[in-house]
């Protein structure tokens, strides 16, 4: 058996009701919209004021704290653009304080300028080291301080923008799966099991990040797939296979502007080949397959045939891998990956397999581990 590649449901349309004109929505004032926010996080009224004038003839909302904690509790309530902090500080040092913002998710992409009045290149190197983005001495030349200000402002909104667009391309994956409401969830999951095998196999951060958007962004191509294909009930045509099978190809092209998404763009590329060179788009066989969308196709044909679809009922998960396995007995599956990936859902995934000594051969299972890193290593 075979995964299936098209969800089939009987597709109802409805009569779409008649469209009330919709009135626009109140516009954000100009100066609202362009004013930065930067937060001074100072202990001496004295430097706060000065840095205050001198950005003064400058449209920025200031916001001013005396202290480290003071300044996360601003963090957590307000949008803020830039932070600009003394090297000495109650509570913290500068480059504790650095540290701690970029280790967090909400706070890590704001810009960090240190301003100190103490000389010394250690105190440079340890500043930057924690992850500031930039250090000036005093005394603060006034010109530098805005040049320098503009540019770190100038850089953050390119960075918001970037998010932006990456936030706006995964709405687009999600509204690929929110099209059948029967693979709800499924992006998620993908998400996980093939994390979780990334982990067993022992693959970097930059991997699992990548296999972590891979299960989100992987059929992003099929927002160009129309319904009438997607959810054709029944075998498809030659044609309609062509278009069914182009999903990778035109997914790769709506993530490839993304520098972020690079890792990400051979997952949604070639998550449909087969280890035999059966597959598509490019009939790539063995190694020659990128591991991420090994792996991630493995995941991808676990999740379809463990939820319930229009047309099947959910499989166990000792069913989902028993049927992986007659494919990679045809060939089509990588043996090694499928190895460990049985392992993982043995421990992780399905309590029904747990306990179950239905592939006992451990030693197997570590060696096909040992020449997977072993290749990754390469
Ligand atoms: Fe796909």
């Amino acid at each position: 058996m075979s995964v299936p590649e098209v969800t089939r449901t009987t597709h109802l349309v409805s009569a779409e009701p008649a469209r009330q004109p919709i009135a626009p929505a109140p516009r954000i004032p100009e100066s609202q919209e362009a004013s930065p926010t930067i937060l001074i996080v100072d202990g001496l009224k004295l430097n706060r004021d000065l840095l205050k004038a001198v950005l003064r003839s400058s449209s920025y909302r200031i916001l001013e704290a005396t202290r480290p904690s003071e300044a996360s509790a601003i963090l957590e309530m307000e949008t803020v653009d830039l932070v600009v902090l003394d090297l000495m500080m109650p509570e913290l040092s500068g480059p504790e304080f650095c540290r701690q913002l970029k280790a967090n998710r909400k706070t890590q992409l704001i810009p960090l300028l240190i301003l100190t009045s103490i000389q010394g290149v250690e105190n440079e190197i340890a500043g930057l080291d924690s992850g500031a983005d930039e250090f000036l001495l005093k005394p603060l030349h006034p010109a530098l301080v805005r040049t320098r200000i503009q540019t770190m402002l100038r850089h953050k909104r390119t960075v918001d923008s970037l998010e932006e667009a990456e936030t706006i391309l995964f709405a687009l994956a999600q509204s690929v799966e929110q099209r059948d409401k029967y693979t709800a969830g499924h992006c998620q999951r993908l998400s996980m099991y093939s994390v979780s095998l990334g982990e067993m196999l022992g693959l970097n951060s930059e991997q699992l990040k990548a296999l972590k958007r891979g299960g989100y962004l992987h059929d992003i191509g099929k927002i160009c797939v129309p319904d009438s294909v997607l959810y054709h009930n029944g075998p498809l045509s030659e044609e309609q296979w062509h278009v069914m099978r182009s999903h990778t190809i035109i997914g790769e092209s709506i993530c490839h502007p993304m520098k972020s998404l690079s890792q990400v763009l051979p997952i949604i590329r070639s998550h449909h080949e087969r280890w035999d060179g059966s597959g598509y788009p490019d009939g790539l066989a063995g190694e020659g397959i990128p591991l991420l969308a090994r792996v991630l196709q493995l995941a991808d044909i676990y999740d379809a045939l463990t939820t319930a679809r229009p047309y099947k009922p959910a499989l166990s998960g000792e069913e989902a891998v028993e049927i992986i396995e007659e494919e990679t007995r045809r060939g089509w599956r990588d043996p090694e990956l499928v190895l460990v990936f049985r392992e993982l859902c043995r421990n992780r995934f399905d309590g029904t397999l747990a306990g179950e000594i239905l592939y006992d051969n451990q030693q197997m299972v570590t060696r096909s581990l040992e020449n997977m890193q072993r290749h990754l290593l390469k």
